[in-house]
């Protein structure tokens, strides 16, 4: 994107009273490529009006679905069925998603045309052996460019099903073996050390994709089929998460989140705010299409420092940026490990983050696989997001704790993820303007 855009955000704690975030962008982007694969017509309600799903459905699009947008938030995929996608007739341009190319690369091995996934600068730096390496082993032929994008994946391969042992916890590498499996002969397994997030598993079934699931493993036969259904996407809780933290340390009243999806494999950042001594409330929980909603209230209160548990990193590892803004205003020390991933996000969220905590006079020590930060007064300054949309969104949430206004730089990402952020945290009692 050519503008740089640039948040000025002010001290203040004055959050307070009702929100509401937009639409989950991991179930987003999962209803319109299974959408796009079903037989018959998906209606989706909820849908994230970011860039990264715009990525997804302009991909599909481009792969002959015909996709309706009757609101920015609904979408209607006319489903292709299984073997309906055409070659796309130029690369496909997946922007800054990550989760677009990964999943993708599973769903074209299995197509009859071969195709080559882009993105950004940022994407075009992040790791792909990870998926590509698995699904070679089914039988696809994916190349990387020293293991990065472009990915170029050559079509008429027949695809085979196997058991998959993940080394990582990774939703998105077990989710484009998933849809792999969807044209693999017999049984496709994965199988991860800790779980990680599980739309995949959920939506496949409410699409009628018999699925078996035990502790650590999940596993669907191929080739299936899907059948369209509507698909209700809840509230994001990792974009929750940036009002949940400013609702703890910027609050001057309860803070309520309504309608947000609470799946426990997203929901890590409860946990450890709670250990921090955190007061969030879940309230009016309910299921919509296969996934947990509630409404979240959080009361403002001071945190203490916590080790956090390893068992806790997957299930909060996009909310590693807005957790660090809350160990910087915490009393005494947190420290994270076993996070070593957050370094191939869309940015190095422990350099960045680490840089401008340091900005703002937190230091923070960098270890390979997470951080050490010890809480302190926070004062204002210029911080540079590198782009990186979550860490754009968590220094607009700390600045409310400085004693000066924060200059956050290179926020044009976040409309990836967070379409409106801006007004939404003017509507909580965030003090921030948007230049650019
Ligand atoms: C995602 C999975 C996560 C997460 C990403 C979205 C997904 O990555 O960081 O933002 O929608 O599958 P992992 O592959 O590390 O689980």
């Amino acid at each position: 994107m050519a503008t740089r855009a640039t948040f000025i955000a002010g001290p203040g704690r004055r959050v307070s009273g009702e929100i509401r975030v937009p639409g989950d962008k991991s179930i987003s982007h999962r209803a319109a490529m299974l959408g796009a694969v079903a037989s018959g017509i998906t209606e989706i309600d909820g849908f994230l009006d970011g860039e990264d799903c715009a990525a997804t459905l302009a991909a599909l699009a481009s792969m002959g679905v015909r996709i309706e947008r009757p609101a920015a938030t609904q979408v209607v995929m006319h489903g292709a069925g299984l073997r309906g996608l055409r070659a796309p007739s130029a690369a496909l341009d997946l922007g800054n998603s990550g989760t677009a190319m990964r999943l993708l690369a599973g769903l074209l091995c299995g197509q009859g045309f071969d195709s080559t996934l882009i993105g950004d600068a940022s994407l075009m730096r992040r790791p792909m052996e990870r998926v590509a390496a698995p699904l070679r082993r089914m039988g696809a032929n994916v190349r990387t460019s020293n293991g990065r994008p472009p990915l170029v994946i050559a079509g008429n391969r027949p695809l085979r099903g196997c058991a998959h042992h993940l080394d990582l916890p990774s939703a998105q590498v077990k989710s484009a073996i998933l849809l792999a499996g969807l044209y693999a002969h017999g049984r496709t397994a994965v199988s991860e050390p800790q779980p990680s997030r599980d739309h995949t598993e959920r939506m496949l079934a409410a699409f009628g994709v018999p699925v078996s699931r035990d502790d650590a493993t999940v596993a669907i036969e191929g080739p299936a089929t899907l059948t369209a259904t509507r698909v209700d996407v809840p509230g994001d809780f990792s974009s929750a998460a940036f009002f949940i933290v400013a609702g703890l340390i910027a609050g001057a009243a309860p803070l309520l989140i309504r309608g947000v999806g609470i799946n426990p494999t997203r929901t890590g950042l409860l946990n450890i705010l709670r250990l921090m001594g955190a007061d969030i409330r879940v309230r009016n929980a309910a299921s919509r299409a296969g996934e947990p909603v509630a409404d979240i209230e959080v009361m403002p209160g001071e945190l203490r420092g916590v080790v956090v548990p390893h068992e806790l990193v997957a299930g909060a590892i996009d909310e590693f940026p807005v957790l660090f803004a809350a160990a910087a205003v915490a009393a005494g020390e947190t420290l994270v490990t076993g996070a070593a991933e957050l370094r191939v996000k869309e940015s190095d969220r422990i350099a960045v983050m680490a840089e401008g905590l340091a900005a703002l006079g937190i230091p923070v020590e960098t270890l390979p696989d997470g951080v050490r930060i010890r809480g302190g007064p926070v004062r204002g300054g210029v911080v540079e997001s590198r782009g990186d949309h979550r860490v754009a969104m968590s220094f607009a949430v700390l600045a409310a704790r400085a004693s000066t206004p924060v200059l956050i730089r290179n926020v044009q990402n976040v409309a990836t993820s967070f379409p409106g952020f801006a007004a939404t945290a003017r509507a909580a009692g965030l003090d921030l303007a948007a230049e650019g």
